[in-house]
């Protein structure tokens, strides 16, 4: 696809190549992500960041990567500090927003409500995350993460087995990263949930149809084994009708030391979108596997910021011109983008 202009709704709207460009380009960011080159290629240019439902790292990770490219960052962290409490529709919203800025990042509880802003914004709008629907640049940057792990495994996207733990229903971090799998090949899905938080029919059934295999299952611990990948998720709490109803399934099912060790194949990657819930009631993935080698949630929350500068760079339409305005950075950052060094020893 022709990237320049063009809104970031959905993973559907990907082809693998697409990906692949994504991906090359993100490759290319690292050394501006991690603050040993600077470039200003976006100087003067404003992003919205539109952020209508909690959010830490989607929101700022979007920011720095426009930050990192030398644009800036205007924001809305609230709806009730926003209009739309005085009754303004998405429609106006997105006129008028779209006039201040030059690219917009927005999200929103209601499925298929970025997609409706997009059409009546000036300017690209990327999808932060639309209820339980679609979160594409999660999905893009978690297969990045997949492929850069797994490569250190000798392994590859196309053939791999990956579990995807807890509340696959309203998840929708992991739609978009299923719906983003439909491109690979020949991939063994093991769906570990309560049954009513299963995966939605509708993906199940593509995953089948592109030909992979999907098993679905309730018992933990007979799905963690002999996978690449496993995949945690927090009980989206906020999707229930009620707190007490997310309570039945909070703290299902957690991955600690233990059984990782005691199901989990060797080298099987961890990952989780984040936040984790690291409340006692929940702790789907627990504090006593922080310093595994095969923890990539940092990591992958790292990614974020390569793969939100790529698609910023590509949409923006400036690849070619980042490396000629890139210069070294004056200050020293020595250590911190080494991998799994815990901080303390960094810094000596
Ligand atoms: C996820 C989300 O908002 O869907 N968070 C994120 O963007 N990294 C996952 C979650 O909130 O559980």
């Amino acid at each position: 696809m022709n990237f320049s202009g063009t809104h970031i709704l959905s993973v559907k709207q990907f082809t693998r190549a697409d990906i692949e460009r994504i991906f090359e380009v993100a490759g290319r960011m690292e050394s501006y992500a991690e603050r040993r080159k600077i470039t200003r290629v976006m100087e003067g240019a404003i992003l919205g960041n539109m952020f209508f439902e909690p959010s830490t790292r989607t929101r700022v990770s979007f920011g720095c990567a426009f930050n990192l490219l030398g644009g800036q960052v205007r924001e809305i962290t609230d709806v009730k500090s926003s209009s739309i409490t005085k009754g303004e529709s998405l429609y106006d919203t997105a006129r008028v927003i779209s006039g201040y800025s030059d690219v917009i990042v927005m999200r929103h509880p209601q499925s298929g409500s970025v997609s409706e802003f997009a059409k009546a914004s000036r300017v690209p709008v990327i999808n932060g995350g639309d209820g339980t629907n679609e979160h594409p640049s999660q999905a893009l940057l978690d297969l990045y993460t997949i492929s850069k792990e797994l490569r250190s495994n000798d392994r590859n996207i196309d053939g791999m087995h990956i579990a995807m733990v807890g509340d696959l229903k309203h998840g929708r971090t992991v739609h978009s990263l299923s719906q983003l799998l439909l491109l690979y090949e020949n991939i063994r899905f093991t769906l570990i949930s309560p049954t009513e938080l299963c995966m939605p029919e509708s993906i199940v059934s593509d995953l089948r149809t592109a030909g992979h295999q999907v098993h679905e299952t309730d018992d933990m611990e007979s799905g963690l084994s002999d996978n690449d990948t496993v995949y945690l998720t927090r009980i989206q709490e906020e999707r229930f009708d009620s707190k007490l109803e997310a309570a039945i399934y909070r703290g299902r099912f957690r991955l600690n030391q233990a059984i990782y060790t005691r199901h989990c194949q060797p080298n099987t990657v961890i990952m989780h979108p984040l936040p984790r819930d690291s409340r006692k009631e929940a702790n789907e993935l627990d504090n006593d596997l922080n310093q595994h080698p095969s923890l990539a949630i940092f990591r992958q929350a790292d990614n974020g910021v390569v793969v939100r500068m790529a698609l910023f760079a590509l949409v923006l339409d400036v690849v070619q011109l980042v490396e000629e305005s890139a210069r070294d950075v004056t200050w020293h950052t020595k250590g911190r983008f080494e991998k799994n060094i815990p901080l303390q020893s960094q810094q000596n």
